[in-house]
């Protein structure tokens, strides 16, 4: 079926919206503006969108500066103007607050990331008849687009990549596939080969292993994340101290974004803490700026993580306890939270709601709140509010430059 219409608006997922005969379509790569015609193709499990003809293009249209542009399934929204971009980035946070009755005091401007900074990145082979392709997967697709070019991720990564690609056809025979995850750390990058195929390298594998380990300067070259060469720990730096750190696991998307966000948590962080708690602590991007200031308690669940910041918490003098702890299924409970005077909480997507529910029923007065989803977010922030907290003041981060995602860094505070 082919469609012809206009586009109102983007959706929260910046697809463009057009209602055609009582229908929504939220089509991908358009405009609010834009006269288009696409198709809508049914699928077995889903239906595609694809735009045929742009008729008449928006005002707020500019042009990409990435070849890839709309077929690569990496970045959405390369083609409209910068005026535009960041407002949609403030109206995701905005509106998210609003359908939840939360007004804070003061919204600071989006502080934007900007391109060639990304530090850890996911990427997709294929050997397929035509060659090894490696790159990312179009939406709502399998298929890989073989990138040569990202203007999102660091230099040193973009430059590995034709090597990488010549390192996967010399190991994989046509028709096997995988993973590769990679992160820039201090001590160079960590490359990490996903694939059912190479459960156990032979010795002549073992050989290409290291060649392209030492040929490139890896830090580390690993095999489902079992290292095969390692040459020194891949280490990034948090408040001046040294963590280890995995191709695979989490971090946080840049060393940019760490410094802002750190800042910003450091000026709305209260000046003196007695005892100071980090929730969904991670590697301690936070702990180890909290540490400084007061004994603290960091939780998380993930083993790796845990084992990570107490390696590195033996480095520094400080009081710190790594803890290990499923908060979705057991959030600290509002008489543990007593001995607390600040807290930090740091969630995956799905936020906090469990613990946020928990730090209401507290004691607790100062609290810090960062989230990488506006709608869980402006959800646990009506429930702080609900217990008498006031969001003071809220900073909105783009780290995740041309997509829709937006970054949170917020102080809740009550009397
Ligand atoms: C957004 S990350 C933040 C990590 C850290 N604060 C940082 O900035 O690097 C969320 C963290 O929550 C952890 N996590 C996810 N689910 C959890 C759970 N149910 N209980 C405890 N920690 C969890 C993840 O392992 C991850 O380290």
């Amino acid at each position: 079926m082919i469609i012809q219409g206009t586009v109102k608006s983007l959706g929260m997922d910046a697809d463009g919206l057009v209602e055609h005969e009582g229908e929504k379509y939220y089509v991908p790569y358009t405009a609010p503006g834009d006269v288009i015609e696409f198709e809508v193709i049914k699928e077995k499990r889903r239906t595609r969108l694809n735009v045929t003809q742009i008729i008449t293009p928006s005002p707020l249209r500019t042009t990409p500066p990435c070849s890839h542009f709309g077929s690569c399934g990496g970045c959405k929204l390369q083609h409209v103007t910068n005026e535009f971009y960041l407002d949609f980035k403030m109206q995701q946070l905005m509106r998210a607050l609003d359908f939840h009755g939360v007004v804070p005091e003061e919204v600071r401007p989006v502080h934007v990331i900007p391109e060639h900074k990304r530090r850890r990145i996911s990427l997709t082979f294929a050997h397929r008849f035509e060659g090894m392709v490696l790159g990312y997967v179009r939406r709502q697709s399998k298929h890989i687009i073989d990138v040569q070019q990202c203007f999102l991720i660091r230099p040193e990564i973009e430059s590995l990549l034709p090597k990488l690609r010549d390192f996967l056809r010399m190991l994989f025979p046509h028709r096997e596939s995988g993973y590769v995850d990679i992160i820039a750390s201090r001590t160079g990058l960590d490359v990490n080969v996903k694939t059912g195929y190479l459960k156990k390298l032979n010795w002549e594998q073992s050989e290409l292993f290291t060649a392209f380990a030492v040929d490139n300067n890896l830090a580390r070259l690993s095999l489902n994340y079992r290292p095969v060469i390692t040459i020194s720990e891949p280490t990034v730096q948090f408040s001046g101290v040294n963590v280890v750190v995995e191709a695979g696991k989490f971090l946080q998307a840049s060393d940019e974004a760490d410094a802002f966000m750190l800042a910003c948590v450091e000026e709305y962080m209260p000046k003196k803490i007695a005892y100071g708690l980090d929730l969904f602590s991670g590697r301690g991007t936070f702990t180890f700026l909290l540490a400084k200031k007061a004994p603290v308690d960091a939780f998380e669940c993930e083993q790796d993580a845990i084992n990570a910041m107490q390696a590195a918490a033996k480095n520094i003098r400080a009081d710190l306890n790594v803890i290990k702890r499923d908060l979705f299924t057991y959030p600290l409970q509002k008489e543990e939270l007593a001995k607390y005077d600040f807290i930090m909480v740091d969630p995956p997507r799905a936020g906090a709601l469990q613990q946020v529910e928990q730090i209401g029923q507290s004691t607790v007065k100062d609290l810090v709140y960062i989230s990488c989803s506006p709608a869980s977010f402006a959800r646990d922030a009506q429930i702080l509010k609900q217990h008498g907290f006031v969001l003071n003041s809220v900073t909105p981060l783009d780290q995740f430059l041309w997509s829709e995602h937006l970054e949170v860094i917020a102080k809740f505070s009550r009397l």
